[in-house]
């Protein structure tokens, strides 16, 4: 469904990818880690056209998407979330959504009701729907920002960031809704420094770095790979990833890595 061939991108001397070469099939659940500002977003923006790569190719479903932009590329079946959600504040979360679903997927009219109202209900936020987007807490925002990557009906969704700052009981409703639209088929591409939440979730994880992938695979066996501790050495990843392998008997404990402010670390 999503091939990446020979990528690369650089910012000046910050390489992001460096001859990457990825592929996803459909229905997949991967998930993406890797220290602050190794690249995981960019990686997102070069999926989703928000990015050209200096040289390589990326497809999907078929087709060379390189010089697509990220409006063509979300008609094709490309929805992402962003991870500084910026919802149109003074809008509705009806109208938010609906947007997505019109500006974002395309559709027309009913569809995009229909569509806009789908994607609340799925998201758990369809009690929200006539309340403006600046009243939401911070669950509910990233409620919103997932129901409006799923309201352009994506084949594959790409999450960046969406647990950072929840609580274990929060996160964990996330993860059902997450997978209750994986159960429908859409592909979903997970960033998230939350491991523990990713591991409930994917079927196969890496860990950019350096402008490539260390590990990709089963979750347990990338987590024990010694070139990923090393580079996770020191952080609260590391003890993230050690406790998703080792779940504490008390559970309770809480999912917001050092650093996070409602979603907005760079
Ligand atoms: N448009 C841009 N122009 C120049 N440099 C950029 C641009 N976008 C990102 N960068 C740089 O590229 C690097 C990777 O940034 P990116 O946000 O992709 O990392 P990340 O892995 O998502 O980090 P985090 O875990 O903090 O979200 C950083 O050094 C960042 O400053
Ligand atoms: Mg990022």
């Amino acid at each position: 469904m999503l091939q990446l061939d020979h990528v690369t991108k650089r910012f000046g001397r910050v390489v992001i990818a460096e001859d990457l070469s990825f592929s996803v099939g459909a229905g997949d659940t991967v998930g993406i880690v890797g220290p602050n500002g190794v690249g995981k977003t960019s990686l997102f923006g070069l999926i989703s056209g928000d990015l050209a790569p200096n040289s390589g190719q990326v497809s999907f479903a078929g087709k060379a998407v390189t010089k697509l932009d990220s409006a063509a590329r979300c008609r094709l079946g490309i929805g992402r979330t962003y991870q500084v959600p910026r919802p149109f504040i003074d809008m509705t979360v009806f109208e938010n959504v609906l947007v997505a679903a019109q500006q974002g997927g395309g559709l027309r009219r009913k569809a995009s009701y229909a569509a806009a109202a789908e994607a609340l209900e799925r998201t758990g936020i369809a009690g929200e729907a006539n309340l403006p987007a600046s009243r939401l807490g911070l669950l509910q925002r990233k409620r919103l920002e997932i129901a409006r990557a799923v309201a352009t009906r994506p084949t594959l969704l790409l999450l960046d960031e969406v647990a950072g700052g929840l609580t274990d009981p929060e996160v964990a409703q996330l993860i059902e809704i997450i997978r209750a639209i994986n159960a429908e088929g859409t592909a979903v591409i997970w960033i998230e420094h939350v491991v523990r939440a990713l591991t409930a979730l994917v079927d196969r994880l890496t860990c950019l770095y350096g402008g490539a992938f260390i590990g990709d695979g089963e979750p347990a066996a990338v987590l024990a790979n010694p070139k990923v501790r090393e580079v996770y050495l020191g952080s609260d990843i590391e003890t993230a990833a050690v406790e998703s392998l080792q779940p504490s008997p008390g559970g309770a404990t809480p999912s917001t890595p050092r650093g996070e402010t409602d979603g907005e670390s760079s």
